[in-house]
């Protein structure tokens, strides 16, 4: 395709497709997207046999929330890259200092119960290398462990429940690990075992909508990580107001290495001796009130 026929969208038609994929997710497309969102939208129109974005356009602002062609359009919209142990100095932080800490605070209190969110988990790479590391800890055994990954992408949902991944995804597992918790199905695919599978629960969750956050209780440590950069200033408030809400008051905040929370000071701080694990703690109380 030359540059001439790729399909792109006028400013008015930007506008109004952006605002309505806003609305819908928070996510918030720039113009400089022009020619990635009109490729995405052109996909959906041919499927649907329309003549035109305007037609798409009528036709996707009467659908439901809910609705498969409001999934279908996400699933076509969201950027789902990730792979297994795509952090390894954060994760090493992590692991080290992170959850040792909050194990202690559960053996002194007896809780017995370990909740991990991986918030924005994708195709589910993130909670099953928590998995595979909890259980090479033999955490298991001492707590009852739900690591729960949620998505706006009902296709990357479908990834994570099957649990069957490329070789660009598990490319970077220890090689014991990949043998012990991967079987190979051809030469392009590998299966996780049931065992790593069981711990993890995938749902779908759109992070700007606190409704949906709330349901899925409160948490000791969250990974939010490669995310945020696609809020503008707004939804990202949102959406971190929702992960504070939906975390204990000891809890973890684990972001990527290319974010920080310093304009949502007045939820967060940084943990100042966990710099590697780009940990998060909630603010102390009376910070909430410098609100901006
Ligand atoms: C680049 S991936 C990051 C995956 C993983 N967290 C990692 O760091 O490897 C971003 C994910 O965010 C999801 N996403 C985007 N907007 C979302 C929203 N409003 N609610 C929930 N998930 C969202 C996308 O579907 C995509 O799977």
């Amino acid at each position: 395709m030359t540059p001439l026929d790729r399909p792109s969208l006028t400013s008015t038609q930007f506008k109004k497709f952006a605002d309505f994929i806003y609305d819908i997710s928070g996510i918030r497309f720039q113009e400089a997207k022009n020619y990635f969102l009109a490729s995405k939208l052109d996909m959906r129109k041919k499927d649907l046999n329309m003549s035109s974005l305007d037609e798409y356009y009528n036709f996707i602002i009467r659908q439901p929330k809910m609705s498969r062609e409001i999934e279908l359009l996400l699933n076509e919209i969201t950027i789902n890259e990730t792979f297994f142990y795509r952090n390894t100095a954060q994760l090493d932080s992590y692991n080290k200092d992170i959850l040792m800490d909050i194990i202690a605070q559960k053996r002194a209190k007896g809780d017995k119960r370990l909740r991990i969110w991986s918030a924005a988990s994708s195709t589910g790479d993130e909670a099953y290398t928590l998995i595979m590391d909890m259980l090479e800890k033999n955490l298991h055994r001492e707590f009852t462990i739900e690591i729960v990954g949620t998505d706006i992408s009902q296709k990357a949902l479908g990834v994570a429940k099957e649990g069957v991944y490329k070789k660009y995804a598990i490319r970077n597992i220890p090689p014991h690990l990949l043998r012990k918790h991967f079987t190979i199905l051809d030469e392009h695919n590998y299966k996780l075992s049931d065992e790593i599978k069981r711990y993890g629960t995938f749902k779908h969750c759109n992070l700007s909508d606190a409704m949906n956050c709330r349901a899925l209780g409160k948490f000791d440590i969250v990974f939010c990580r490669n995310v945020l950069i696609y809020f503008d200033r707004e939804s990202r408030e949102q959406v971190l107001t929702n992960i504070y809400n939906n975390m204990n008051d000891n809890a973890f905040l684990l972001v990527g290495h290319s974010e920080n929370l310093y304009a949502e000071r007045h939820l967060f701080e940084i943990c100042k001796d966990k710099l590697q694990a780009l940990a998060y703690k909630k603010a102390p109380k009376g910070t909430e009130k410098a609100r901006v």
